[in-house]
């Protein structure tokens, strides 16, 4: 987490720097600033504040700061509170300042060093001891770049990271290892960020580092060196997203807009991957066939909303692909001893491909000696993509809103994809499986056409305004899906929300069922819906009240106690992706009710690239 941008350029880098930030806020949001090194005197000049982006650019309206040099910074606090203090860049006696993303694990014990060598401090980061270290080897030889590699030596942690000094002020040194840093080229003028998106007004030309390296960059170039101090030539990649693809036109909130384009996002990560209604072995990466024909198990590995899509994804694999599947929450299987299955293929499911717990578990995997790995992801060049065997992309598009939409019915869409390859390996017939991708093409006009129920979503949205407590129950692949209803509805509305498997309903949560505590469920018209429809008649005849989306071939009806939303007739196979829509617009509607800050909601956010 955390946002790090800088420049070095001819020009006044200031709204770079700002347009940068604005563009990687996703990434956290509770304090920003910026330093630059100004053009007359080279002295370094620094502007922070408490809270988001907009109140750094109050700040910088009255501060006149104007530079080609700089760095800058969104935080998301892990060590120290939000504050100014706390704020980065971090300044070493007016002379180094820097930008960190990660978390230093030593810094305990690096600042107690410093302390006792005279250094002070002004924050209570885990950061600081960076800058303090990097001051400590300047003063040694005076050379930015070595006195960067040495500090790096002594750290224990993850770090993205950028330094400039007004001793060196026309260099910029930038360092990755664990989080993620690119480099764009421009003409004559180099930048480094979080995420490419942060660089896409100035330049759709990126080198992404590698693990452990370090760059130097001045207006004449940009020169890499490996963990081991060996220059090292990174390719040049373009990257064809738009400047504005990361608009939010005439939507009231990202999440709406993203919300509203699923249909192209599942489109888009269907496109070129079916042919002759077949799923091509070739979408998951070349000899992606002869990894899948040994395939005998799968282990999903996942956080937050990809987690759930890998629920899901361990309904399908089992019952239509015939393969025993398991789905873990990966900050979980980073630190227990699994029983190792051999041929058993890893996926990752993650949306930005950073998370850090993720790239913690597949690394782990690879190291207890699972089979294969495969990452669906959609962030190309991300850390697990280039971690991965192979890889599959959903082709959402960037995703803006903390609360994941499109990604995560795109996940569901590859794994739908990736279970049918496997599946006809263990016994799926043709014709079953020309059935299945008929159903995935006739996803997107689905899609569209539950996006109509927006209105009255909207509507009924208006009954939970007041609410403090909500419920959803769903049982088989809808499980899941209640589960991300009630995390969408957490993590935007505040609204404390559970999800149950309708079933276990009556093993404790019944005792909540009240007036008070509304009960929201999914009714697909699928094997398990009269058990479903019994688990309803349990909360109906204790007071509860129901709020169902349910199938118009299921019979449920509106009544008393119950307030039924009906949704067109959909397949088994995909409904979960039909019946997660209502309940992401529902997240939304009262969010707005709530007048939460509905992108960017408090205390999260988007990319966890720490533990
Ligand atoms: C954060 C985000 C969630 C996301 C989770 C996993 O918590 O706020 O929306 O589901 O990370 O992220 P990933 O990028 O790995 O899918």
């Amino acid at each position: 987490m955390c946002g790090i941008v800088g420049a070095v350029a001819q020009r006044d880098v200031v709204p770079i720097l700002l347009e940068g930030l604005r563009r990687l806020e996703y990434r956290g949001y509770d304090s920003a600033g910026m330093v630059v090194i100004d053009g007359g005197s080279a002295d370094l000049r620094r502007v922070r504040r408490r809270g988001k982006i907009v109140e750094l650019e109050q700040g910088l309206s009255g501060a006149a700061l104007n530079g080609p040099i700089g760095i800058a910074h969104t935080r998301w606090a892990t060590h120290g509170e939000p504050s100014e203090a706390n704020a980065h860049p971090h300044i070493c006696r007016q002379t180094v300042a820097l930008v960190h993303n990660g978390i230093i694990e030593n810094y305990e014990e690096l600042r107690t060093q410093q302390r006792t060598a005279g250094f002070e401090f002004t924050s209570d980061t885990d950061t600081e001891v960076i800058v303090h270290q990097i001051y400590h080897y300047l003063e040694q030889h005076n050379n930015l770049l070595a006195a960067v590699q040495n500090a790096l030596e002594d750290l224990k942690g993850a770090y993205a990271l950028g330094v400039i000094s007004a001793r060196k002020p026309d260099h910029l040194v930038a360092a990755r290892r664990g989080s993620p840093l690119v480099i764009g080229i421009g003409i004559g003028e180099y930048f480094i960020a979080s995420d490419v998106a942060a660089l896409l007004p100035v330049t759709q030309r990126f080198i992404f580092l590698e693990e452990g390296d370090i760059a130097e960059l001045t207006r004449e170039g940009v020169t890499i060196y490996d963990a081991r101090g060996r220059r090292v030539e990174r390719p040049i990649r373009e990257n064809k997203l738009r400047a504005d693809a990361i608009e939010r036109g005439e939507f009231r909130h990202y999440m709406l807009k993203e919300i509203f384009e699923q249909p192209r996002a599942i489109a888009e990560t269907l496109e070129g991957r079916i042919s002759e209604q077949r799923v091509l072995d070739e979408a998951f990466g070349p000899k992606a066939g002869e990894i899948l024909d040994k395939i005998q198990s799968v282990l999903i590995l996942a956080c937050g909303t990809s987690y759930h899509a890998g629920m899901v994804g361990r309904y399908w694999l089992e019952s239509i692909a015939n393969i025993p599947c398991q789905v873990e929450i990966a900050s979980e299987f980073r630190y227990r001893r699994p029983v190792v299955t051999p041929d058993t293929l890893v996926v990752t499911l993650s949306q930005s491909g950073e998370t850090a717990d993720t790239i913690a578990a597949l690394k782990e995997a690879q190291r207890l000696g699972f089979g294969p790995s495969l990452s669906i992801c959609n962030v190309p060049e991300s850390s697990l993509v280039r971690e991965s065997d192979l890889v599959l992309m959903t082709r959402a598009g960037p995703e803006i809103g903390v609360a994941s939409t499109k990604a995560f019915t795109a996940q569901l869409t590859a794994l739908l994809l990736l279970v049918i390859a496997l599946g006809r390996r263990h016994g799926l017939a043709a014709g079953e499986e020309a059935r299945l991708v008929f159903q995935l093409m006739l996803l997107p006009a689905r899609v569209e056409q539950i996006l109509q129920l927006s209105p009255a979503i909207e509507e009924l949205s208006q009954q939970f305004a007041e609410i403090r407590n909500a419920l959803f129950l769903g049982r088989g692949t809808h499980y899941p899906i209640a589960m991300e209803g009630a995390l969408k509805l957490k993590e935007i509305s505040y609204i404390h929300a559970e999800a149950y498997p309708a079933g276990e309903l009556k093993h404790g949560p019944l005792a909540l069922v009240d007036a008070d505590m509304p009960v929201i469920a999914v009714a697909p018209n699928d094997q398990v819906l009269e058990k479903l429809k019994s688990n309803l008649q349990e909360v109906r005849a204790r007071g509860g009240q129901l709020y169902v989306f349910a199938d118009q071939a299921a019979e449920v009806k509106s009544g008393p106690g119950m307030k039924v939303l009906e949704m067109q007739p959909v397949e088994d196979e995909t409904a979960p992706l039909i019946y997660t829509i209502p309940l992401q617009l529902l997240a939304y509607h009262v969010a707005v009710i709530k007048g939460t800050d509905v992108d960017q909601p408090r205390n999260l956010a988007k990319s966890v690239t720490v533990e």
